[in-house]
């Protein structure tokens, strides 16, 4: 009897389940319960209707890519993607048009692991899915056309070249972020015993002698379940101590309007990335292209009440986005360095006005894997989230493997992988982003009046 066989032999596992955050983590967790187990009862709680403005999950695209350096990761994201290909409602958001991963090849760790990942691409993937570009022409020509040239790097800032090699994963592609979720969200509403309780926030989950016995709202409902599932995102360091094991930080992204022209020109582009300047460049998509920055991000450093103890206080990093604060416009460092980016791989776009803007919040770990496991301390908390900059794309299978570990039969690796640690500290290999320390968003943020 394998594993699966076994926990479906076994009672459902609670009656009533509350789950705390309606992105991938929370969707994909409710629609799993109600295949596994119809009879348990899933209340999805969330500070607004899905698909949620500025939840992490909601973007115009999202990268899904097999292209991991981790072994692990590497064959679940493979097994995710087939899974959107295979689902009809999913795949017509998806479009397979490759993603170039590129380094300046300097002798540090983004080098490295670009040439790691390169190995095992190369072993995932057919031959003719790969397309290898050794020095900065072929990586322009890709984007530009066979009879295009690269600037000399004299005309770059700082008088250097930084996109210099390259290999694209042509089985990569690029989701409409928001459609999917909206699908995953009609698709639980279709499921009876699965409700949502949108617009008002969890305030704090209520605990009796060290166990959880429901949540209750901001606006001061209470209710009632004999296990909440915290998957809140960069927002779930409030609701449970999670003493530093979870960071989120917010990275810039940009929108870019083009012309007819361009859209035309740029249509079948891969997705390009640096992995060493953390840039990532979508293809057209209605209209737009849209450029992301892997950079050391933001913080915005807050003091609440530790839940645990309400005598203490403790400092997170919670999110500060563009629903809170609609006039925030990105800082200005995340311009020049989004400008100089594009000086090199699409210089006739680096000096056009941006569309808009946000700061789009990830709730980093610090080796980057997730957060699957029960609360360290308080029964009948299970946590759901630690997503990195990478779980978007395990959408239709991350709900599962959730429900795996709220049984106790996830595989013995995962629970490794996906425990709770204290602290800790580690390489964030599988979702890379620059050295260096997080600024204080609110010193730097601006303001969009006076900015586009
Ligand atoms: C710029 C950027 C690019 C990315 N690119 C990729 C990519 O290309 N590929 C990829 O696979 N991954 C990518 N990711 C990562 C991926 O998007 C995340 O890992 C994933 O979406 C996290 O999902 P989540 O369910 O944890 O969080 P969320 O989607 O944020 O869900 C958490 C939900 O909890 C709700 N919530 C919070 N607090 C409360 C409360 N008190 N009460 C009720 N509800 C609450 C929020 O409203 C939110 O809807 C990227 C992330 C960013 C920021
Ligand atoms: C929903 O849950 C109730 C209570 O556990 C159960 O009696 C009912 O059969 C469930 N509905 C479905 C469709 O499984
Ligand atoms: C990517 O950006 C980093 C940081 O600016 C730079 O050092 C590196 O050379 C770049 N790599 C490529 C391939 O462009
Ligand atoms: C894009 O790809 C399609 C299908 O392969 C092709 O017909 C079209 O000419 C391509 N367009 C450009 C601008 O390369
Ligand atoms: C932004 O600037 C405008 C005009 O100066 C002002 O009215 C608004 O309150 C500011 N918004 C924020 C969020 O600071």
């Amino acid at each position: 009897m394998d594993r699966q066989q076994a926990s479906q032999a076994n009672k459902p596992f609670a009656r009533t389940i509350i789950i705390i955050g309606a992105g991938v983590f929370g969707l994909s967790t409710a629609l799993a319960i109600a295949d596994r187990h119809p009879s348990i009862v899933v209340k999805v709680i969330d500070r607004l209707k899905p698909p949620v403005l500025d939840g992490t999950s909601v973007d115009t695209t999202r990268c899904i890519r097999a292209d991991y350096k981790d072994p692990v990761y590497a064959k679940l994201a493979k097994a995710a993607q087939t899974k959107i290909r295979e689902d009809p409602e999913l795949n017509q958001y998806m479009y397979q048009q490759g993603m170039t991963f590129a380094c300046d090849g300097e002798p540090d760790r983004f080098t490295e692991l670009w040439k790691a990942q390169k190995k095992l691409a190369e072993s995932l993937h057919a031959e003719k899915d790969l397309v290898n570009m050794p020095d900065r022409e072929s990586v322009f020509q890709r984007l530009h056309g066979k009879d295009t040239k690269p600037p000399s790097a004299g005309e770059l800032p700082g008088g250097m070249s930084r996109w210099n090699m390259a290999y694209c994963n042509l089985e990569d592609a690029f989701i409409d972020a928001e459609k999917c979720i909206e699908v995953y969200y009609n698709r639980c509403l279709t499921k009876p015993n699965i409700s949502f309780r949108c617009g008002s926030p969890v305030d704090h989950i209520r605990i009796e002698d060290g166990v959880a016995q429901g949540v209750v709202l901001e606006s001061g409902t209470s209710i009632e379940g004999d296990l909440v599932l915290v998957a809140a995102g960069a927002w779930s360091g409030r609701l449970v101590n999670l003493e530093q094991r979870i960071y989120p930080i917010g990275h810039e992204v940009a929108w870019i309007k083009l012309t007819t022209d361009e859209q035309k020109r740029w249509k079948n582009n891969s997705i390009t990335t640096n992995l060493s300047t953390g840039l990532n460049m979508f293809p057209p998509y209605r209209g737009e292209i849209k450029i992301l920055r892997r950079s050391p991000g933001y913080k915005n450093t807050i003091v609440v009440p530790d839940p645990e103890d309400q005598s203490k206080t403790m400092k997170i990093s919670y999110p500060r986005t563009i629903v809170d604060n609609p006039g925030d416009a990105i800082p200005l460092d995340a311009e020049k360095a989004m400008r100089e980016n594009l000086k090199e791989i699409m210089p006739s776009l680096a000096d056009r006005p941006f569309d808009r803007t946000k700061i789009c919040w990830i709730c980093t770990t610090p080796t980057a894997d997730f957060l699957v496991a029960p609360h360290p301390r308080i029964a009948g908390i299970h946590l759901a989230t630690g997503g990195s900059a990478h779980a978007w794309k395990f959408l239709p299978v991350i709900g599962d493997l959730v429900v795996d570990s709220m049984e106790g039969v996830l595989s013995a690796e995962l629970e490794e992988k996906w425990r709770y640690v204290r602290g800790s500290t580690g390489r964030d290999e599988n979702a890379p982003r620059m050295d260096g320390e997080p600024e204080e968003l609110r010193d730097v943020v601006r303001n969009k009046s006076s900015v586009l």
